[in-house]
Protein backbone atom coordinates (compact mmCIF):
# COMPACT_ATOMS: atom_id res chain seq x y z
CA UNK A 1 0.00 0.00 0.00
CA UNK A 2 2.17 2.77 -1.28
CA UNK A 3 0.96 6.23 -1.01
CA UNK A 4 1.95 10.48 -1.84
CA UNK A 5 1.63 12.54 1.07
CA UNK A 6 1.58 16.51 0.39
CA UNK A 7 2.08 18.82 3.02
CA UNK A 8 1.76 22.76 2.79
CA UNK A 9 -0.47 23.79 5.47
CA UNK A 10 1.90 26.56 7.26
CA UNK A 11 6.07 27.03 5.68
CA UNK A 12 7.35 23.94 4.72
CA UNK A 13 6.41 22.48 1.20
CA UNK A 14 7.01 18.66 1.55
CA UNK A 15 6.17 15.35 -0.42
CA UNK A 16 6.66 11.80 0.52
CA UNK A 17 6.24 8.02 -0.67
CA UNK A 18 5.64 5.72 2.12
CA UNK A 19 4.05 2.31 2.14
CA UNK A 20 1.79 0.69 4.32
CA UNK A 21 4.17 -1.01 6.69
CA UNK A 22 5.37 2.21 7.27
CA UNK A 23 8.82 2.26 5.03
CA UNK A 24 9.71 5.58 3.90
CA UNK A 25 10.72 5.81 -0.15
CA UNK A 26 11.32 8.87 -0.74
CA UNK A 27 10.69 12.38 1.13
CA UNK A 28 11.97 16.07 0.59
CA UNK A 29 10.84 19.17 2.58
CA UNK A 30 11.43 22.72 1.44
CA UNK A 31 11.76 24.57 3.38
CA UNK A 32 10.78 28.93 3.27
CA UNK A 33 13.04 30.25 6.31
CA UNK A 34 14.62 32.19 3.71
CA UNK A 35 10.76 33.92 2.46
CA UNK A 36 9.72 35.02 5.30
CA UNK A 37 12.78 35.62 7.26
CA UNK A 38 12.74 39.58 6.75
CA UNK A 39 9.49 39.78 8.39
CA UNK A 40 10.09 37.66 11.19
CA UNK A 41 7.34 35.79 10.76
CA UNK A 42 5.48 33.67 8.27
CA UNK A 43 3.45 35.49 5.48
CA UNK A 44 0.42 33.74 4.42
CA UNK A 45 0.38 35.31 0.75
CA UNK A 46 4.25 34.82 0.62
CA UNK A 47 3.71 31.07 1.62
CA UNK A 48 0.76 30.07 -0.33
CA UNK A 49 2.83 31.28 -3.12
CA UNK A 50 5.97 29.45 -2.87
CA UNK A 51 3.78 26.34 -2.23
CA UNK A 52 2.67 27.32 -5.47
CA UNK A 53 6.14 27.45 -7.25
CA UNK A 54 7.90 24.40 -5.67
CA UNK A 55 4.98 21.69 -4.99
CA UNK A 56 4.52 19.93 -9.09
CA UNK A 57 8.65 19.93 -8.64
CA UNK A 58 8.41 18.37 -5.63
CA UNK A 59 6.16 16.21 -5.84
CA UNK A 60 7.87 14.69 -9.45
CA UNK A 61 11.20 14.40 -7.65
CA UNK A 62 9.87 12.57 -4.65
CA UNK A 63 8.07 10.22 -7.10
CA UNK A 64 11.15 9.26 -9.39
CA UNK A 65 13.41 9.47 -6.12
CA UNK A 66 10.96 6.89 -4.90
CA UNK A 67 11.20 5.00 -8.05
CA UNK A 68 7.19 4.64 -8.06
CA UNK A 69 5.25 5.38 -10.48
CA UNK A 70 1.68 6.72 -10.62
CA UNK A 71 -0.24 3.56 -11.19
CA UNK A 72 1.60 2.20 -8.28
CA UNK A 73 -0.20 3.96 -5.79
CA UNK A 74 -2.73 2.90 -3.55
CA UNK A 75 -3.49 6.41 -2.85
CA UNK A 76 -3.05 10.09 -2.55
CA UNK A 77 -2.67 12.03 0.76
CA UNK A 78 -2.96 16.02 1.27
CA UNK A 79 -3.15 18.14 4.48
CA UNK A 80 -6.95 19.74 3.90
CA UNK A 81 -6.12 21.21 6.91
CA UNK A 82 -6.08 23.19 9.42
CA UNK A 83 -3.49 25.69 8.62
CA UNK A 84 -2.96 29.06 6.33
CA UNK A 85 -6.12 28.75 3.90
CA UNK A 86 -4.03 29.22 0.71
CA UNK A 87 -1.30 27.22 1.37
CA UNK A 88 -3.67 23.98 2.10
CA UNK A 89 -5.32 24.71 -1.20
CA UNK A 90 -2.28 24.70 -3.03
CA UNK A 91 -1.50 21.06 -1.78
CA UNK A 92 -4.91 19.90 -1.66
CA UNK A 93 -5.58 20.74 -5.23
CA UNK A 94 -2.47 18.88 -6.11
CA UNK A 95 -3.81 16.09 -4.37
CA UNK A 96 -6.99 16.57 -6.29
CA UNK A 97 -5.67 16.83 -9.66
CA UNK A 98 -2.88 13.71 -9.15
CA UNK A 99 -6.04 11.49 -8.04
CA UNK A 100 -8.16 12.76 -11.09
CA UNK A 101 -6.16 11.84 -13.62
CA UNK A 102 -4.63 8.47 -12.29
CA UNK A 103 -7.93 7.80 -10.88
CA UNK A 104 -6.40 7.22 -7.02
CA UNK A 105 -8.43 7.36 -3.84
CA UNK A 106 -8.19 10.73 -2.30
CA UNK A 107 -7.15 10.94 1.48
CA UNK A 108 -7.80 14.52 2.49
CA UNK A 109 -5.45 14.35 5.76
CA UNK A 110 -5.81 16.62 9.11
CA UNK A 111 -2.20 18.01 9.68
CA UNK A 112 -2.82 17.62 13.58
CA UNK A 113 -4.01 13.83 13.08
CA UNK A 114 -0.40 13.84 11.05
CA UNK A 115 1.28 15.20 13.93
CA UNK A 116 -0.55 12.72 16.19
CA UNK A 117 -0.31 9.48 14.28
CA UNK A 118 3.88 9.61 13.29
CA UNK A 119 4.62 7.61 16.54
CA UNK A 120 2.71 4.40 15.37
CA UNK A 121 5.06 5.11 11.72
CA UNK A 122 8.03 5.53 14.12
CA UNK A 123 7.49 2.80 16.91
CA UNK A 124 4.19 1.39 16.46
CA UNK A 125 2.61 2.70 19.11
CA UNK A 126 -0.57 0.84 20.53
CA UNK A 127 -4.18 2.75 20.63
CA UNK A 128 -4.71 4.17 23.25
CA UNK A 129 -2.17 7.25 23.96
CA UNK A 130 -1.48 10.04 25.29
CA UNK A 131 -0.26 12.74 23.40
CA UNK A 132 1.02 16.36 23.82
CA UNK A 133 1.25 18.23 20.60
CA UNK A 134 3.37 21.16 20.56
CA UNK A 135 4.03 23.42 17.43
CA UNK A 136 3.87 26.73 16.35
CA UNK A 137 -0.02 26.54 15.76
CA UNK A 138 -1.06 24.42 18.65
CA UNK A 139 -0.60 23.28 22.07
CA UNK A 140 -2.92 20.06 23.09
CA UNK A 141 -3.33 17.30 25.25
CA UNK A 142 -5.41 14.46 23.75
CA UNK A 143 -6.35 11.31 24.32
CA UNK A 144 -5.79 9.48 21.04
CA UNK A 145 -8.60 6.28 21.12
CA UNK A 146 -8.12 5.47 17.49
CA UNK A 147 -7.65 6.91 14.08
CA UNK A 148 -10.18 9.77 13.61
CA UNK A 149 -11.11 9.53 17.61
CA UNK A 150 -9.40 11.82 19.94
CA UNK A 151 -10.63 13.36 23.63
CA UNK A 152 -9.04 16.29 24.65
CA UNK A 153 -7.67 16.70 27.70
CA UNK A 154 -6.34 20.14 27.73
CA UNK A 155 -5.67 23.25 24.84
CA UNK A 156 -4.19 26.58 25.38
CA UNK A 157 -6.15 29.52 26.13
CA UNK A 158 -4.03 32.07 24.29
CA UNK A 159 -0.48 31.11 22.73
CA UNK A 160 0.46 28.15 20.97
CA UNK A 161 4.48 26.88 23.12
CA UNK A 162 5.91 27.77 19.42
CA UNK A 163 4.33 30.63 18.91
CA UNK A 164 5.95 31.63 22.43
CA UNK A 165 9.30 30.99 21.49
CA UNK A 166 8.71 32.52 18.25
CA UNK A 167 7.88 35.87 19.37
CA UNK A 168 10.20 36.12 22.82
CA UNK A 169 12.89 35.03 19.88
CA UNK A 170 11.64 37.75 18.06
CA UNK A 171 11.60 40.06 21.09
CA UNK A 172 15.01 39.19 21.81
CA UNK A 173 16.47 39.57 18.31
CA UNK A 174 16.90 35.88 17.90
CA UNK A 175 15.15 35.49 14.48
CA UNK A 176 13.25 33.27 12.64
CA UNK A 177 11.97 30.52 13.45
CA UNK A 178 12.93 31.19 16.93
CA UNK A 179 12.31 27.84 19.06
CA UNK A 180 15.49 26.21 17.46
CA UNK A 181 17.60 29.77 18.35
CA UNK A 182 16.20 29.89 21.58
CA UNK A 183 17.50 26.54 22.50
CA UNK A 184 20.37 27.30 21.39
CA UNK A 185 21.07 30.49 23.14
CA UNK A 186 19.63 28.69 25.95
CA UNK A 187 22.57 26.33 26.07
CA UNK A 188 24.86 29.71 26.87
CA UNK A 189 22.70 31.09 29.06
CA UNK A 190 21.76 30.76 33.10
CA UNK A 191 18.32 29.81 33.66
CA UNK A 192 18.19 30.61 37.09
CA UNK A 193 18.95 34.64 36.81
CA UNK A 194 15.16 35.47 36.01
CA UNK A 195 12.61 33.60 37.98
CA UNK A 196 9.60 33.78 35.58
CA UNK A 197 5.68 33.07 36.16
CA UNK A 198 5.03 28.97 35.56
CA UNK A 199 1.69 30.03 33.93
CA UNK A 200 -1.27 27.83 35.65
CA UNK A 201 1.10 25.51 37.74
CA UNK A 202 -0.42 23.66 40.11
CA UNK A 203 -4.24 24.72 38.79
CA UNK A 204 -6.26 22.40 38.18
CA UNK A 205 -7.47 20.88 34.83
CA UNK A 206 -4.70 20.14 31.80
CA UNK A 207 -4.79 23.98 29.61
CA UNK A 208 -2.06 25.69 29.09
CA UNK A 209 -1.05 29.87 28.88
CA UNK A 210 2.09 31.30 28.07
CA UNK A 211 1.06 35.04 27.45
CA UNK A 212 2.09 36.17 30.85
CA UNK A 213 5.25 34.27 30.50
CA UNK A 214 5.56 36.35 27.38
CA UNK A 215 4.96 39.59 28.92
CA UNK A 216 7.47 38.78 31.95
CA UNK A 217 10.18 37.89 29.64
CA UNK A 218 9.58 41.27 27.62
CA UNK A 219 9.29 43.07 31.14
CA UNK A 220 12.43 41.50 32.14
CA UNK A 221 14.63 42.83 28.88
CA UNK A 222 13.16 45.94 29.14
CA UNK A 223 14.13 46.43 32.51
CA UNK A 224 17.38 45.56 31.71
CA UNK A 225 20.13 48.66 30.96
CA UNK A 226 19.46 50.82 27.55
CA UNK A 227 20.76 50.10 24.74
CA UNK A 228 21.44 47.09 23.09
CA UNK A 229 21.32 43.87 25.20
CA UNK A 230 24.94 42.29 25.74
CA UNK A 231 24.27 38.26 24.21
CA UNK A 232 24.90 37.33 27.68
CA UNK A 233 21.43 38.65 28.97
CA UNK A 234 20.20 36.94 25.77
CA UNK A 235 21.29 33.84 26.84
CA UNK A 236 20.15 34.16 30.48
CA UNK A 237 16.79 35.59 29.00
CA UNK A 238 16.19 32.52 26.42
CA UNK A 239 17.49 29.71 29.39
CA UNK A 240 14.78 30.98 31.94
CA UNK A 241 12.54 31.44 29.61
CA UNK A 242 12.91 27.89 28.42
CA UNK A 243 12.71 26.46 31.92
CA UNK A 244 9.41 28.68 33.04
CA UNK A 245 7.89 26.92 29.89
CA UNK A 246 9.33 23.76 30.11
CA UNK A 247 8.19 23.75 33.64
CA UNK A 248 4.69 25.15 33.22
CA UNK A 249 4.09 22.33 30.08
CA UNK A 250 5.48 19.51 32.55
CA UNK A 251 2.81 20.52 35.12
CA UNK A 252 0.24 20.53 32.47
CA UNK A 253 1.52 17.00 31.35
CA UNK A 254 1.45 15.14 34.93
CA UNK A 255 -2.22 16.49 35.09
CA UNK A 256 -3.04 14.94 32.13
CA UNK A 257 -1.12 11.68 32.73
CA UNK A 258 -2.73 11.06 36.13
CA UNK A 259 -6.27 11.54 34.32
CA UNK A 260 -5.32 9.36 30.93
CA UNK A 261 -4.13 6.48 33.58
CA UNK A 262 -7.54 6.63 35.38
CA UNK A 263 -9.58 6.67 32.02
CA UNK A 264 -7.15 4.18 30.20
CA UNK A 265 -5.51 1.93 32.35
CA UNK A 266 -4.21 -0.32 29.20
CA UNK A 267 -2.47 3.31 27.86
CA UNK A 268 0.85 3.36 29.06
CA UNK A 269 2.75 5.74 26.65
CA UNK A 270 3.19 9.40 26.19
CA UNK A 271 3.63 10.91 22.74
CA UNK A 272 5.32 14.27 22.15
CA UNK A 273 4.63 15.72 18.98
CA UNK A 274 5.03 18.24 16.62
CA UNK A 275 7.87 21.23 16.13
CA UNK A 276 8.54 21.87 19.79
CA UNK A 277 8.93 18.59 20.84
CA UNK A 278 12.10 18.78 18.49
CA UNK A 279 13.32 20.59 22.15
CA UNK A 280 15.77 18.65 24.42
CA UNK A 281 15.01 20.55 27.67
CA UNK A 282 11.67 19.66 26.76
CA UNK A 283 12.02 16.21 25.75
CA UNK A 284 14.00 15.28 28.88
CA UNK A 285 11.25 16.79 31.49
CA UNK A 286 8.76 14.99 29.75
CA UNK A 287 10.61 11.88 30.27
CA UNK A 288 10.68 12.48 33.64
CA UNK A 289 7.66 12.71 33.61
CA UNK A 290 6.31 9.40 32.27
CA UNK A 291 8.64 7.40 33.92
CA UNK A 292 7.45 8.75 37.02
CA UNK A 293 3.88 7.30 36.16
CA UNK A 294 5.21 4.56 34.58
CA UNK A 295 4.44 5.29 31.33
CA UNK A 296 7.11 5.75 28.69
CA UNK A 297 8.17 8.72 26.35
CA UNK A 298 7.76 8.15 22.80
CA UNK A 299 9.17 11.44 20.48
CA UNK A 300 9.50 10.90 16.83
CA UNK A 301 13.08 12.18 15.58
CA UNK A 302 13.28 15.55 15.04
CA UNK A 303 12.42 15.59 11.19
CA UNK A 304 9.81 13.93 11.91
CA UNK A 305 8.39 15.76 14.66
CA UNK A 306 8.26 19.21 12.61
CA UNK A 307 6.35 19.58 9.21
CA UNK A 308 6.89 17.06 6.73
CA UNK A 309 4.73 15.31 4.41
CA UNK A 310 5.57 11.36 5.94
CA UNK A 311 3.22 11.89 8.52
CA UNK A 312 0.29 12.97 6.19
CA UNK A 313 1.33 9.88 3.85
CA UNK A 314 0.93 7.36 7.12
CA UNK A 315 -1.77 9.20 8.57
CA UNK A 316 -3.76 8.87 4.82
CA UNK A 317 -2.47 5.40 4.85
CA UNK A 318 -4.23 4.61 8.40
CA UNK A 319 -6.95 5.98 6.83
CA UNK A 320 -6.98 4.25 3.80
CA UNK A 321 -6.57 1.38 5.83
CA UNK A 322 -10.19 1.87 7.38
CA UNK A 323 -11.59 2.51 4.38
CA UNK A 324 -11.90 6.38 4.79
CA UNK A 325 -11.63 7.58 1.57
CA UNK A 326 -12.42 11.26 0.98
CA UNK A 327 -14.45 12.87 -2.70
CA UNK A 328 -12.86 15.18 -4.81
CA UNK A 329 -15.54 17.64 -3.31
CA UNK A 330 -13.55 17.89 0.05
CA UNK A 331 -13.29 21.49 1.08
CA UNK A 332 -9.84 22.82 2.55
CA UNK A 333 -10.70 23.83 6.51
CA UNK A 334 -8.50 26.49 8.08
CA UNK A 335 -10.27 25.53 11.01
CA UNK A 336 -10.66 22.15 11.84
CA UNK A 337 -10.13 20.11 15.52
CA UNK A 338 -9.13 16.56 16.42
CA UNK A 339 -11.97 16.55 19.21
CA UNK A 340 -14.92 18.65 18.08
CA UNK A 341 -16.54 18.10 21.32
CA UNK A 342 -14.48 19.83 23.53
CA UNK A 343 -15.63 22.74 25.23
CA UNK A 344 -13.97 25.79 24.74
CA UNK A 345 -10.70 26.63 26.63
CA UNK A 346 -10.97 28.91 29.82
CA UNK A 347 -7.91 27.59 31.59
CA UNK A 348 -9.25 26.94 34.69
CA UNK A 349 -7.47 29.07 37.42
CA UNK A 350 -7.15 32.11 35.39
CA UNK A 351 -9.58 34.49 34.63
CA UNK A 352 -11.38 33.36 31.06
O1 LIG B 1 5.01 21.48 13.84
P1 LIG B 1 5.74 22.65 13.25
O2 LIG B 1 6.90 22.38 12.34
O3 LIG B 1 4.75 23.59 12.48
C1 LIG B 1 3.44 23.82 12.91
O4 LIG B 1 2.55 23.03 12.54
O5 LIG B 1 3.29 24.80 13.69
O6 LIG B 1 6.21 23.56 14.47
C2 LIG B 1 6.92 24.74 14.25
C3 LIG B 1 7.19 25.37 15.60
C4 LIG B 1 7.81 26.76 15.52
O7 LIG B 1 7.11 27.61 16.39
C5 LIG B 1 9.24 26.54 15.99
O8 LIG B 1 9.80 27.68 16.61
C6 LIG B 1 9.07 25.39 16.96
O9 LIG B 1 8.10 24.56 16.35
N1 LIG B 1 10.31 24.66 17.17
C7 LIG B 1 10.94 24.58 18.37
C8 LIG B 1 12.14 23.86 18.15
N2 LIG B 1 12.18 23.51 16.84
C9 LIG B 1 11.05 24.00 16.26
N3 LIG B 1 10.60 25.07 19.57
C10 LIG B 1 11.45 24.85 20.58
N4 LIG B 1 12.63 24.19 20.46
C11 LIG B 1 13.01 23.69 19.27
N5 LIG B 1 14.16 23.04 19.15
ZN1 LIG C 1 2.67 21.01 12.30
Amino acid sequence: MIVLGIETSCDETAAAVVDGEGRILAEAVQSQTDEHQPFGGIVPEIAARAHLAQIDRLVTTTMSKAGVSYGELAGVAATAGPGLIGGVLVGLMTAKAISAVHRLPLLAVNHLEGHALTARLTDKVEFPYLLLLVSGGHCQLLAVEGVGRYHRLGTTVDDAAGEAFDKIAKMLGLGYPGGPAIERAAKSGDAKRFDFPRPLKGKPGCDFSFSGLKTAVRQAAEALPPGALQDSDVNDLAASFQTALVDSIADRVKRAVDIFRNAYPAGTTLVASGGVAANSALRAALSATASRASMTLVAPPIALCTDNAVMIAWAGIERLKLGLIDGLDFKARPRWPLDPTAPKATGAGIKA
